[in-house]
Order: C-alpha cells, then sequence, then structure tokens
C-alpha cells in the first residue's frame, strides 16, 4: 500500500507554491496526499518566519507532534521552509523528535531523506542556500480551483533591516521566460483560468536569456485560455512606465497593484532601508492612477519600526489619508534575529505600537470604504470562485481590482466569467447582481 502524506502551509504565497513542489516530488517517489493527519506516514510543516508570531503558531503545532511521535514511533515528521533554514539548531534541540528538517533551497533532497531516515537513527538537515537553484524542470502539483500560483523567482537582494526573507530565502535568480510561459500553458491545460505570478521581489525578475519582467508578463498575456494574470510583491523602486504600459496593454493583466508602503516618514523610510521618499511613493501613485485610471492599489504597512515617533506615524497617517488604498495588511515591527534592526536601540514599546496598529487600522477601514462604495452603481466582470460564506445560494467572486463580490446564484458555474452590477458595498466586500445579456437574433 501507497505512504500517505500531510503537509501544512504557513506564511506567504510563495510557500503555497513550494507545498506544491514537495507535494509532486513526494507524489514521484510513491507517497499519496493525505488530509488526515493521523493517518500519515510522514508530516510536513512549511514554515515561516515573518514575524515572531508566525514562529510561535509553528512551534506550538510542533510541540502537538510529539505524541504522534511517540504513538507511531516510524511516522516522520520533517520542518520545510523560512523557518527550517532560520532555526535549524534551535529545533534540533529544542523539537528532538523532528526527523527532517529542509530549507527553501533544498527541497530535491526530500525523497533521498525520507528514504535514509528510515534505516539511520540520526534526523537528517539540509539548509544550504543555493545562488541557482529555482526548481525549472519541477511541475507542481496543484489544488483545483480558479488560480495557478507560479514561482517566477527566488530570493530577495532588497535587504530592507527590519525583514528575514533575504536571510531565509537566499539571494535573487530567476526562471527563463521559457519554462514560466510552458507552466503557464500546462495551468491552463489543468483547467486554471487565473496565473499568479510570485516572487518576494517579483518585479526585479531578470531573464537568465535577456529580457526582464514587462516582457514576462507579455509573454504569459499572451497564452490562450489566460483569463487574468496578476503578480505579487513588486517594489516601488522597480515599477516603471514600461510595466504600466504592458498592464495597460492587456486586458487579461488584472487592474490592481500591491505596493507595499512600510512606513510614510522619510527618515524611518531610510532606517528600513526602503531606497524610496514619501514624495517619490506619492509620486509613483500619481503617476499608476494616470497610466491606469482604474487600477486599485494594496500596500503594507509596519508600524512602531524602531525610533518611530508619534509624528513619524502620522507621516504614515497621512500618506494612507491622501493614497486612499484599496485595502492594506497591517502589522506591528517584529524584531527578527540576525536583521539590522534589531540592532537600533530605540525600540518601540509594545502598548505604543498596538495604539498604532488600532489607529491605523480604523483609519484604513474608512478608506476601503470609500474605495469600495465608489464602486457601486458600475458593471464588472467576475470569476466565480466559491459558494459564500454566508448563504449557500449566493456565490463569491473576485473583480479584476481583487475585490469579492457576493451575489445571488442563478444557475452559474464554478469558473465562469459573469458580468455584475454592483449595487452595494459593505466592510471589505461587495454586492451586486448578474447582468443578463440580452440577446438579439
Ligand atoms: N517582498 C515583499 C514582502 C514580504 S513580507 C515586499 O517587499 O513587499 C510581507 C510583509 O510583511 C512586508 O511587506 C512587511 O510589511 C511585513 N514584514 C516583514 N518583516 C516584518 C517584521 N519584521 N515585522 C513586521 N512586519 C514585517
Ligand atoms: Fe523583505 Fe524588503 Fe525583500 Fe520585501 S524587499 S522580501 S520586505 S527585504
Ligand atoms: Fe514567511 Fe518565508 Fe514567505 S518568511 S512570508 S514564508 S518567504
Amino acid at each position: 500500500m501507497n505512504q500517505k502524506y500531510y503537509i501544512e502551509t504557513y506564511g506567504c504565497q510563495m510557500n503555497v507554491y513550494d507545498s506544491e513542489l514537495v507535494a509532486s516530488l513526494l507524489q514521484k517517489s510513491g507517497y499519496v496526499e493525505t488530509d488526515q493527519i493521523h493517518d500519515a506516514d510522514a508530516i510536513f510543516l512549511n514554515t515561516c518566519s515573518i514575524r515572531e508570531k508566525a514562529e510561535e503558531t509553528v512551534q506550538n503545532r510542533l510541540s502537538n507532534f510529539h505524541h504522534l511521535k511517540r504513538k507511531n514511533p516510524k511516522v516522520i515528521i520533517g520542518v520545510l521552509g523560512c523557518m527550517a533554514q532560520n532555526l535549524k539548531d534551535d529545533l534540533l534541540e529544542s523539537k528532538p523528535f523532528v526527523d527532517v528538517i529542509l530549507g527553501p533551497d533544498s527541497y530535491r533532497k526530500l525523497p533521498e531523506f525520507i528514504h535514509n531516515r528510515k534505516t539511520q537513527m540520526d534526523h537528517l538537515a539540509d539548509t544550504r542556500l543555493s545562488k541557482f537553484e529555482v526548481y525549472e524542470d519541477m511541475f507542481p502539483t496543484r489544488k483545483e480551483g480558479v488560480n495557478a500560483w507560479i514561482s517566477i523567482m527566488r530570493g530577495c537582494d532588497k535587504f530592507c533591516t527590519f525583514c528575514i526573507v533575504p536571510f531565509t530565502r537566499g539571494r535573487e535568480r530567476s526562471r527563463t521566460i521559457e519554462s514560466i510561459v510552458h507552466e503557464t500553458e500546462q495551468a491552463v491545460r489543468e483547467g486554471f483560468i487565473e496565473i499568479t505570478l510570485l516572487g518576494q521581489n517579483v518585479n526585479s525578475f531578470r531573464n537568465p536569456d535577456g529580457g526582464d519582467f514587462p516582457d514576462l508578463l507579455e509573454a504569459v498575456a499572451a497564452v490562450p485560455g489566460v483569463q487574468r494574470i496578476r503578480y505579487t510583491s513588486p517594489h516601488p523602486c522597480d515599477i516603471d512606465d514600461k510595466l504600466l504600459n504592458v498592464m495597460l496593454n492587456h486586458d487579461n493583466i488584472c487592474n490592481h497593484i500591491h505596493l507595499p508602503l512600510q512606513a510614510g516618514s522619510d527618515r524611518i523610510l531610510k532606517r528600513m532601508n526602503r531606497t524610496y521618499t514619501q514624495k517619490e511613493f506619492l509620486n509613483l501613485v500619481d503617476k499608476i492612477r494616470m497610466i491606469l485610471p482604474d487600477c486599485s492599489i494594496t500596500t503594507d504597512i509596519i508600524v512602531g519600526f524602531p525610533g518611530e515617533t508619534e509624528d513619524e506615524f502620522k507621516e504614515t497617517l497621512k500618506v494612507v489619508w491622501s493614497v486612499r488604498f484599496d485595502s492594506a495588511f497591517m502589522f506591528k515591527y517584529s524584531p527578527r534575529p540576525g536583521t539590522k534592526a534589531v540592532e537600533f536601540n530605540d525600540h518601540v514599546p509594545e502598548e505604543e505600537k498596538q495604539q498604532r496598529l488600532e489607529r491605523l487600522i480604523a483609519l484604513q477601514k474608512s478608506m476601503t470604504l470609500i474605495a469600495i462604495q465608489k464602486q457601486i452603481g458600475k458593471s464588472m466582470k467576475v470569476i466565480v470562485e466559491k459558494e459564500s460564506k454566508k448563504s449557500r445560494d449566493q456565490w463569491s467572486g473576485r473583480t479584476d481590482g481583487n475585490t469579492w463580490v457576493i451575489f445571488n446564484k442563478s444557475g452559474e458555474k464554478i469558473k465562469d466569467i459573469v458580468d455584475i452590477k454592483i449595487t452595494d458595498a459593505r466592510g471589505v466586500s461587495l454586492f451586486g447582481e448578474r447582468i443578463q445579456m440580452e440577446v438579439t437574433v
């Protein structure tokens, strides 16, 4: 009988994609997936280190695995991903029941490690980072759905001073346009109609054979059957006119840019090593809106970075107020050992961070509401993605701008693209009615 694996994924979409690569490796070596942890012969956690809380969640989860191992000493427990990279020694010491530890550039070793672990007493670990590994020749095993993730580059060379990613994921390296187009074609053949191109710095993509990120977008947009293309996360510094014009010229590239601001104050931006000023960020937003008037803009913001004063925090509020982001992910600064920012000696107290976060969330909530209320009365193309959580009689789907729309079912099926007239906007969602096209004979 086939051995079974179970995998849980934490962190960003890059990890979701990597888990799909791991699934395909395991299936090639004869494993089948189970969603029942107690049935599994091998259990994997694909982990994240971005904030302390992310690591705590995984540590707690791992502690629960102790009893699984006691019940069935043969079960293999593996830690993959960014925490494996970041906390290898700590994990080996504090969780001795972990059998296999593999960093993000070592997944090809997984089948060999599982095999060896069965005959070997000691745990096995490989967290060497590679300058070259992009898993070019591997196809991920995807779960059914509308959207297929495709990782186009790995690593990050930007070294924002708060961020662990350059340490857990290593240096930037890109796949070839050819292999990404090939993977897109395969995803379309498997029934996916939306493609999201992924990278920690997606627009620093450089084709090894020549060509940049806009060239790649054009190539993917030309693949027959691709209804929508998204990408995440770009760095504001690498957004240029060429990229915006490619977005303008292709209907299937979504009118949405995730544009991480991080902070509004120039002094804090400099301390963060973000390489742009508030003015440059605002000018970029103006340019995006000039070239792509309907483009939605979303962001990431950190409050309470070391040394951030009340007035500097207010600069963040000012930018949020003037840009009116469609939505935002907002975080309290979390010190990451090994990064430059932990060495600053003027950390902001926890209560202050919490209070700033709450003020920022309240402001952004009203900005999101303003942004979605502007959509009332418009008609929009929506891809039917899933049943609404609130009612079995309603669908949920996303607009081009990445906002969820809820509408009554009337014979549609998942993946249909329908025209919806927006009638209401509440919280973070839109509500609408299907526009029934009149057929003239
Ligand atoms: N590569 C992407 C983001 C990666 S991490 C980019 O450059 O935009 C996603 C978000 O987590 C970041 O944009 C940042 O807002 C947040 N983040 C990263 N490190 C953090 C830390 N130490 N504390 C709090 N938030 C952090
Ligand atoms: Fe982290 Fe900055 Fe790289 Fe984004 S660009 S992954 S925030 S170092
Ligand atoms: Fe987390 Fe690693 Fe992604 S730290 S956010 S899983 S790149």
